[in-house]
């Protein structure tokens, strides 16, 4: 199917991705890892929670590690609205497309409402967050990969079309593609509200699951000294992919795992994209350049691997069209 025409005037203003709740099952070394590895600052911790953001951050939490008992899953994905009457418009909105909708207390978070996707995916809404002081130019505090800020989201569906249906109803704009050439259908989408590449993405495969959370680094240079640190600190078996410049939003990337197999990429350098006539680009399939400029294919873990989203049945994806994977 076509990718649909932007809805540059949707019912509500999501201005971007906002954070994600993981399942863990030890604390402290999932804490370990978003700290001293990849370079979070802890804003706030409990002995069930641990709450972070990056260095560029304004809002209390990015990131918050649950303790759980059904560890490796997801709990919930954010994203920020322009204003409070934005979440009260966006309850109103997914319950008349039929999805359920309640509020609910998060601490540090304003009114918040927990809905779902079309896919199930459970999505949180808000816009006030606990605001805190800027840290970008506490330099002593810089660690690990040295993390700016939550870049995107991407996420297994078992039908790219419908998904990237249902977010471009309420105003996420296609920025790149992959199409299937014998069904037509879509393979993976990138999508944005913040003006680059993407917020979110979607990728074919049995979903939903995510699969995975990208923070933006200052230089593709943070990256190699990430990868320096990880492979000395017990670490380096969960290096998976990269480092590489993907074609796909030509950024600079790695992929990493936590302690509990959620994905973690690492990214820099992708381009803008403001433009409500920006065109969007469309790959192949078959063209190991869309996954990494230089030629590099994928391992199969990247195709196969991800987390669920906690108590969400998946489906398997009908395409019967494979990409090029590495051997
Ligand atoms: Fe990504």
């Amino acid at each position: 199917m076509p990718i649909p025409a932007p809805n540059l005037y949707p019912d509500f203003n999501t201005i971007r991705l906002s954070h994600v709740c993981l399942n863990v099952k030890d604390l402290a070394a999932s804490k370990t890892f978003y700290t001293d590895i990849l370079g979070l600052q802890v804003t706030d911790e409990t002995d069930s929670h641990v709450y972070l953001r990056a260095m560029e951050e304004r809002g209390h939490h990015c990131i918050i590690l649950q303790k759980s008992d059904q560890p490796g899953t997801v709990e919930f994905m954010g994203f920020k609205t322009f204003d409070e009457e934005d979440v009260e418009t966006a309850e109103s909105y997914f319950r008349g497309k039929g999805r359920p909708t309640s509020w609910v207390d998060r601490p540090y978070q304003g009114k918040t409402l927990l809905t779902s996707d079309n896919m199930g995916i459970p999505l949180e809404f808000y816009h006030k967050m606990d605001r805190l002081a800027p840290i970008h130019q506490k330099y002593a505090l810089y660690r690990g990969v040295k993390p700016l800020r939550i870049d995107h989201f991407n996420c297994f569906s078992h039908d790219v079309d419908a998904s990237v249906a249902f977010y471009s109803d309420f105003g996420f704009r296609v920025t790149e593609y992959t199409e299937d050439d014998v069904s037509k259908k879509l393979w993976a989408a990138w999508m944005h509200r913040k003006g680059g590449v993407h917020d979110m993405a979607f990728t074919n495969g049995t979903g939903p699951r995510l699969h995975h959370v990208a923070f933006w680094v200052p230089t593709p240079l943070n990256i190699i000294d990430l990868l320096d640190l990880m492979a000395t600190t017990g670490y380096v078996d969960n290096i998976e992919r990269g480092p590489g410049r993907h074609g796909i939003s030509n950024a600079f990337f790695l992929y990493i795992l936590d302690p509990d197999g959620h994905r973690i990429e690492i990214y820099c350098s992708d381009y803008q994209t403001v433009d409500p006539d920006l065109e969007a680009i469309k790959w192949d399939l078959q063209d190991p350049q869309r996954q990494t400029l230089w030629g590099a294919k994928a391992p199969e873990s990247w195709f196969k691997h991800g987390t669920k989203f906690v108590g969400v049945e998946t489906k398997d994806s009908e395409i019967q069209a494979s990409p090029i994977i590495a051997p």
